[in-house]
């Protein structure tokens, strides 16, 4: 899909001329007010649509008013959810070209149009023999050029992302994600497992001990002259998670390939990053492996040591992205960053706390918490904060090891939180919990079901803002 800028976008002969009406207000086009809202009293209550033909008599075939509902309701939020609605309808009626001509919006809505444009466009069908759903070719709008390129590549890298945690594990495998990493314009190293065992990592290695499939520890970094800031951003990359010995039951299991979201939005954000030269050096880090039930397992009961020679007293092997994320917090710390940030699909509770609507956050600098909560409101998303407080640890102790990776249900994404902060030191850290908001079960505004490319917009909007 390609997004012109036009000044004239009535004069486009479009398959389909989309307008906007607020409530109690008039459309910029004359038709769409005389037949549809004098005449058929239609209201435009946020989104709904009206189609109207145009028998030849305007260059385009159709009119679609979209209804943007109560003006002073209206946001950026709703204007991308509206503008995704509105592309889905003319993808449904196979239009290959659509114009946009909005009215009476009183902000800068470049950026919003196009990621609601680019992110209704999305489809994962490789798999289908028959594709169903045509892509939009063009797009015609009167908005700054600027806006729309910057949503270009953020939407570029969710797709990316997108793609990478839609793939069944059987090909998104951990050697997969390592190639991929090397295959970006980026420097990357890739520790096989023997140089992981060298480096102390026992925790991520006993992770993917049960799995026929090699693990491997991911480093990318992005640099430039003179950075303001050096930060680390690391994503869990459990490739698939059956649960382990603690196996998981199958409606639990089914869309374990998700498990690497975190991962794939680092490798999103890593895809792109060039193209904006920020002024900070971003290393992308990926403990990929796969949680998987082998005759080599690891076992409930084993205990493990880390890469800052911490022990952990294994109490169920499904908790197991912590265990990999404390080894990849240890390598993160010992670069030297000023900032870690660590994103993974971690906790069922963070889902059952907030659903798919928001993704957890915690940490140990309020500051940076809020400029992430902050990045991820301006960026469409949303993060909510969750009490990292020590009492959350008491349920963690373990009367032979310095830990257990988990204890009680209760409060278990703060659980999870202060589990991950014992491995963190010296640095200022944000831990985010995207169990809830990385795959969907079903489609959500502009969302279609599954992988959503959760954390990407707010962690390259965080990168740009430094
Ligand atoms: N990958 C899961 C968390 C998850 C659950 C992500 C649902 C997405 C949707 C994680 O590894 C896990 O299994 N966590 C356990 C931890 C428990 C054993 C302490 C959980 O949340 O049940
Ligand atoms: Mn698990
Ligand atoms: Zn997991």
């Amino acid at each position: 899909m390609e997004i012109k800028v036009v000044n004239d976008v009535k004069s486009v002969s479009a398959d389909i001329l989309v307008v906007n009406l607020f409530e109690e207000g008039k459309t910029s086009s004359d038709r769409a007010n005389k037949y549809a809202i004098e005449e058929d009293g239609f209201k435009g209550k946020f989104g709904e649509t009206y189609l109207l033909q145009t028998y030849g008599e305007e260059p385009y075939r159709k009119i679609l008013i979209l209804g943007f509902g109560k003006k002073e309701e209206f946001s950026q939020n709703k204007l991308r959810e509206a503008v995704a609605k509105a592309v889905k309808k003319c993808m449904q009626m196979e239009a290959k070209s659509i114009s946009f001509a909005f009215d009476g919006i009183d902000f800068d809505y470049a950026e919003q149009f196009a990621m609601g444009a680019y992110i209704a466009d999305y489809k994962f069908d490789k798999y289908k023999s028959e594709k169903k759903d045509k892509h939009v070719q063009e797009v015609y709008i009167n908005a700054s050029e600027q806006g729309l390129k910057r949503a270009e590549k953020f939407a570029a890298a969710m797709s990316f992302a997108r793609n990478l945690a839609n793939e069944p594990a059987q090909f998104a495998t951990p050697s997969e994600l390592a190639s991929i990493a090397k295959d970006l314009n980026i420097e990357t190293v890739v520790y096989d497992k023997d140089e992981c065992e060298k480096m102390g990592m026992g925790a991520f290695l006993a992770v993917g001990r049960g799995s026929a499939e090699e693990p491997k520890f991911i480093h990318m970094k992005y640099t430039c002259d003179n950075p303001k800031k050096r930060i680390a951003i690391i994503g869990k990359g459990i490739c698939f998670d059956s649960g382990g010995l603690d196996i998981k039951p199958a409606s639990s299991m089914i869309t374990m390939k998700d498990d690497m979201s975190g991962a794939a939005c680092i490798l999103g954000v890593m895809s792109i990053i060039r193209e904006f030269n920020p002024q900070v050096e971003v290393h992308g880090l990926i403990a990929a492996c796969e949680n998987m039930p082998g005759s080599r397992a690891y076992k409930p009961g084993d205990i493990l040591t880390a890469k800052n020679g911490k022990t952990i007293e294994v109490d169920n092997t499904d908790a197991e992205g912590r265990l990999t994320l404390a080894d990849a917090l240890c390598y993160a710390c010992e670069l030297g960053v000023d900032e870690v940030i660590d994103i993974a699909t971690l906790t069922g509770a963070c889902m059952v706390a907030l659903g798919s609507q928001a993704a957890g956050i915690m940490g140990n600098d309020s500051e940076l918490v809020h400029n992430l909560i902050d990045s991820a409101e301006k960026n469409g998303e949303k993060f909510w904060e969750l009490p990292l407080w020590d009492e959350y640890f008491e349920s963690l102790k373990s009367d032979i090891a310095d830990m257990k990776n988990s204890g009680s249900r209760w409060g278990g994404a703060s659980a999870a939180g202060v589990f991950l902060q014992k491995f963190v030191k010296d640095v200022k850290w944000a831990h985010i919990d995207i169990a809830g908001t990385a795959y969907l079960e079903k489609p959500q505004k502009e969302f279609i079901s599954g992988a959503s490319g959760a954390g990407v917009r707010t962690l390259l909007g965080y990168i740009l803002e430094q």
